[in-house]
C-alpha cells in the first residue's frame, strides 16, 4: 500500500517536474513543491521557494482575494475560475500571470496545485489593440468636428477680408494669416481621414517621373543624407489621384529623412512584378520599436515633439483607397523600410 503511494507520488512528480507550465503545490499556505519551470518563472532556486509562504508572491493588496480563491478551490473540488494577478518574482520584477488552483492528492496528502502562466505578452497585445481602436475613433470624431468648425471659421475669414477693405489696421493681416493656418490644419485633417472626399480625377501616374520633382523639395536636407535610387520599369504606371500620391510619397520621404539624425542613407526602389508596381522606401534611421509598429498609420500617433501623427495616416489611406498594399519592416537603431504595392494601370482598365 505504502509502496503504491510513493510510486504514485514519484510518477506525479515526474509529470509535473518537466511540465512547461509553472506548477506550485502548497498546503496550508506553505509551498511544498515547485517544478523546474516554476523556479525559472519566479527567478529563484527551488530550495529558496519551498517552505515559503505562497501568498508572498502576490501583492499584499490581493492576498485576501487569493486566500478566498484557494479556499473555494479546496472545498468545491471542481476547477476554480482563472485568476489574473500580478506576481512578484524573487528579483523584484513583476509579471502578469493567469492562474488556477485545484486540489490534488500528493502522495497521501491532499494539497493545492496552482498553475501559473505568464500572460504579459497577451496583456500588451490587448492594450495595443485597445489603444489603436481608441485612436481610430479619435480620428473619426476629429473628422466630424472639422466639418462643424470649418464653416464658422470660413465666415470669420470672409468678414476679416471685408474689414481689411475698410481699415488698414496691421493686426488684420496677422489675424488672417493665423486663421489660414487653422483652416489649413483642418483641411489636412479632413484629407487624411477621408481621402475619397478629394474630387480629383484619376490619371496615369508614372512614379519615376514624379520622383525627380518630389526630391527637389528636399534639397536642403540632402547634404548629410545620401539618396540611392534603383528605378526599374519606369514606363509602367498606375492610376490614381496624383496630388494625393505626391503628398503620400512626400510624407514617406520626409519621415525617412527625419529618422536620420546625422549621416545616413535613403534608398528608393521601383520595379514591376506580377501585375504590381512595387515601390520601397528605406532609410538607415532610428527605426521603430517593435511594440509601436502596429500603431503606424493610426491618426495622431507620433513620437516627435513637433509631430502631427497624420502623415502616415494619409499614406495608408491613399494606398488602400487605390487598391494597394503597404507594409513596414523596421529594426531599432538600424532603419526602416516601407514596401508599397500598387495595381498596374492595364489591370485596372481591364476591370472597368
Ligand atoms: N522612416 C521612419 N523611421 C522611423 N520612424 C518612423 C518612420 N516613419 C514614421 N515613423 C514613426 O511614425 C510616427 C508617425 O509618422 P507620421 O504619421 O508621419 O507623423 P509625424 O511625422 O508627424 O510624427 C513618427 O512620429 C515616427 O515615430
Ligand atoms: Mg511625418
Amino acid at each position: 500500500m505504502n509502496r503504491n503511494v510513493s510510486e504514485r507520488e514519484e510518477m506525479y512528480r515526474n509529470i509535473i517536474e518537466y511540465s512547461m507550465e509553472t506548477i506550485v503545490l502548497h498546503s496550508e499556505g506553505k509551498i511544498v513543491y515547485i517544478n523546474e519551470s516554476g523556479a525559472d518563472f519566479f527567478r529563484a532556486p527551488k530550495e529558496a521557494l519551498i517552505g515559503g509562504d505562497v501568498l508572498s508572491v502576490f501583492q499584499p493588496s490581493s492576498h485576501g482575494v487569493i486566500k478566498e480563491r484557494i479556499q473555494e478551490g479546496m472545498s468545491e473540488g471542481g476547477l476554480a475560475p482563472l485568476i489574473e494577478e500580478r506576481v512578484i518574482r524573487a528579483d523584484g520584477t513583476m509579471v502578469e500571470a493567469e492562474l488556477y488552483c485545484r486540489p490534488v492528492t500528493f502522495g497521501s496528502r491532499k494539497v493545492m496545485q496552482s498553475v501559473f502562466r505568464d500572460i504579459t505578452e497577451r496583456k500588451e497585445t490587448e492594450k495595443m489593440l485597445n489603444d489603436r481602436e481608441k485612436l481610430v475613433s479619435i480620428g473619426q470624431i476629429a473628422a466630424g468636428i472639422v466639418h462643424e468648425v470649418k464653416n464658422p471659421l470660413t465666415a470669420v475669414k470672409g468678414f476679416l477680408q471685408l474689414m481689411k477693405e475698410l481699415s488698414s489696421h496691421p493686426y488684420l493681416q496677422t489675424m488672417e494669416n493665423e486663421l489660414d493656418k487653422a483652416l489649413a490644419t483642418l483641411q489636412n485633417l479632413l484629407q487624411v481621414s477621408k481621402p475619397d472626399l478629394q474630387d480629383e480625377t484619376r490619371v496615369p501616374i508614372f512614379f519615376c517621373r514624379e520622383l525627380e520633382s518630389l526630391m527637389l523639395l528636399f534639397q536642403d536636407k540632402l547634404y548629410d543624407v545620401e539618396v540611392e535610387m534603383d528605378l526599374r520599369d519606369a514606363e509602367k504606371s498606375f492610376i490614381g489621384k496624383k496630388n494625393l500620391f505626391l503628398k503620400a510619397f512626400f510624407n514617406l520621404i520626409k519621415n525617412a529623412l527625419e529618422a536620420i539624425s546625422a549621416k545616413g542613407k535613403v534608398k528608393i526602389t521601383h520595379y514591376y512584378e506580377n501585375q504590381w508596381i512595387h515601390i520601397n522606401i528605406s532609410d538607415t534611421g532610428i527605426g521603430v520599436p517593435k511594440d509601436k509598429l502596429t500603431l503606424l498609420g493610426t491618426p495622431f500617433f507620433s513620437s516627435k515633439a513637433e509631430g502631427t501623427g497624420l502623415g502616415l495616416t494619409q499614406v495608408y489611406t491613399t494606398i488602400h483607397e487605390h487598391g494597394g498594399h503597404i507594409s513596414v519592416d523596421s529594426r531599432l537603431g538600424e532603419g526602416t523600410t516601407f514596401s508599397i504595392r500598387l495595381p498596374l494601370r492595364e489591370q485596372q482598365i481591364d476591370f472597368q
